[in-house]
């Protein structure tokens, strides 16, 4: 049997911290390095509708010592109202982050954009941004089933407002501080689930705690950015594959290097460790704002089933979900999700798409409308079993994790959609194997 060991420090970096670079880059006054970014599509695709909308993208390939190759990006801009009209639609391809966020600044421009993406992009529910949009004065026309296209009518004078976000959702939160940084005025977003914070951390906006749990974000209005350089960290939620894959094999022992550890992040790593996973972190510290540290994952036979229905515990772990579900189900024959129906709404139906592929494997599942859960031990097929990414790059890296522990040898349609968020996927795998 293979077993998985060695160091990595070729994660990729940190997608949400990377499109919020990019975005905070092309509204701020001067140059911007961002130091360590992705190759991967999503952050891709924000680059590219940037360039398209007049902003100056520069991308440099730095060679590290021991042979690693880092990506440099150098972002130039005027100043909040920077961006011009594009001459043709702006594509998103199959970012969900690129085509909200992105609309948030959009809002506030003097003339009209029009956003489209891929065919996962273009079923993707749109009113949540269209909604607070809306409220600040900006036209916004859907889709009638309120999907992209997105046309934005922008306007430069945008009005303040306080909006409670009706999802926990962090790209909303974060459209609504980008148009919000526009708006003559505070703007304050309320959220009672805590989501990733990127934002208002690389902003420094002042976060208030409210009663219930709540939290005020504040963001002031038309003060200037001034640039200044961005680190990216790894990401933890492609780490997440690799430290499933050493927990997962017999003998495996992985060291993953200079991770994103914000807390609004890393749910899954306290899931895992509360679950008996051999999980140690090491050498945490403070990095631009985020901290960032070591991860070693050694195999841990001994897990017990996982069970996911805390609301606040959902919205942190919401990118991981579909690993944690193949790891507790191959791991300890159970795995129970709740309250997240949100997952039917990202790059895929996340519920049906990992109950339909673990059912093709043999497992138990049952489907509920906001999760579902796996019982008793899969009658695992062996030989070829076609299983569908359905154009999602976390179920296809979920069912590759899959294919290295169990007897079936896992077909993925469609795997080079991976390349989303993590394109050295299959490298690392490969450099790990002993
Ligand atoms: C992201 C927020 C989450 C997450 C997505 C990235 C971000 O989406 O699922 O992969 O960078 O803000 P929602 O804001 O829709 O929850």
């Amino acid at each position: 049997m293979t077993q998985y060991k060695g160091e990595i420090r070729t994660l990729p970096p940190d997608k949400s911290i990377a499109h919020r670079a990019a975005l905070i880059a092309s509204l701020a006054e001067g140059t911007t390095e961002i130091m360590n970014f992705s190759a991967g599509f999503d952050n891709q695709s924000t680059l590219d509708v940037l360039r398209s909308s007049g902003i100056s993208v520069v991308q440099e390939s730095i060679a590290e010592p021991g042979g690693n190759v880092k990506r440099n990006v150098v972002i130039e801009s005027r100043g909040l109202w920077s961006l011009k009209k594009s001459a043709q639609n702006l594509m998103c391809n199959n970012s969900g982050s690129t085509m909200r966020m992105f609309s948030g600044i959009l809002a506030a421009q003097p003339f009209e954009s029009t956003l489209v993406g891929d065919s996962s992009l273009m079923k993707r529910p749109m009113l949540r941004i269209a909604d607070p949009l809306r409220q600040m004065g900006a036209t916004i026309e859907l889709s009638p089933e309120n999907t992209a296209p997105v046309l934005i009518r922008g306007t430069k004078d945008l009005r303040p407002l306080t909006y409670e976000l009706p999802v926990p959702s962090a790209q909303v939160k974060s459209l609504v501080a980008f148009a919000a940084l526009h708006a003559e005025g505070e703007t304050r977003i309320i959220e009672s689930l805590p989501s990733r914070n990127h934002t208002e951390l690389m902003l420094g906006l002042d976060v208030q705690e409210l009663p219930d749990s709540k939290r005020s974000i504040v963001v002031p209005g038309r003060r200037p950015i001034i640039a200044r350089p961005f680190l990216v960290p790894g990401d933890p939620s492609s780490a997440c594959f690799i430290i499933a894959l050493g927990l997962m094999n017999r003998g495996s022992e992985i060291m993953l290097r200079d991770v994103c550890l914000n807390p609004t992040r890393t749910g899954y790593l306290d899931l895992l460790q509360k679950a008996g996973a051999v999980i140690r972190i090491e050498n945490a510290r403070e990095t631009g704002g985020e901290t960032i540290g070591d991860i070693l994952a050694a195999y841990s036979p001994s897990m017990k089933p996982l069970s996911i229905s805390d609301p606040a515990t959902v919205a942190n772990v919401i990118d991981e979900i579909p690993m944690l579900a193949v790891l507790s189900a191959c791991m300890t024959e159970g795995f129970s999700l709740h309250n997240a129906a949100e997952l039917r709404a990202k790059e895929s139906d996340r519920i049906s798409a990992v109950v339909s592929n673990l059912e093709r494997l043999g497992f138990s599942c049952e489907e509920y409308a906001d999760g579902f859960s796996v019982s008793g031990k899969g009658m695992a097929p062996k030989g070829r079993v076609p299983v569908e990414s359905f154009h999602d790059h976390r179920i296809a890296m979920s069912f590759a994790i899959a294919d290295k522990v169990l007897a079936a040898e896992i077909d993925i349609s469609d795997a080079a959609i991976i390349g989303v968020s993590f394109p050295n996927f299959l490298e690392i795998i490969e450099s790990l194997e002993t």
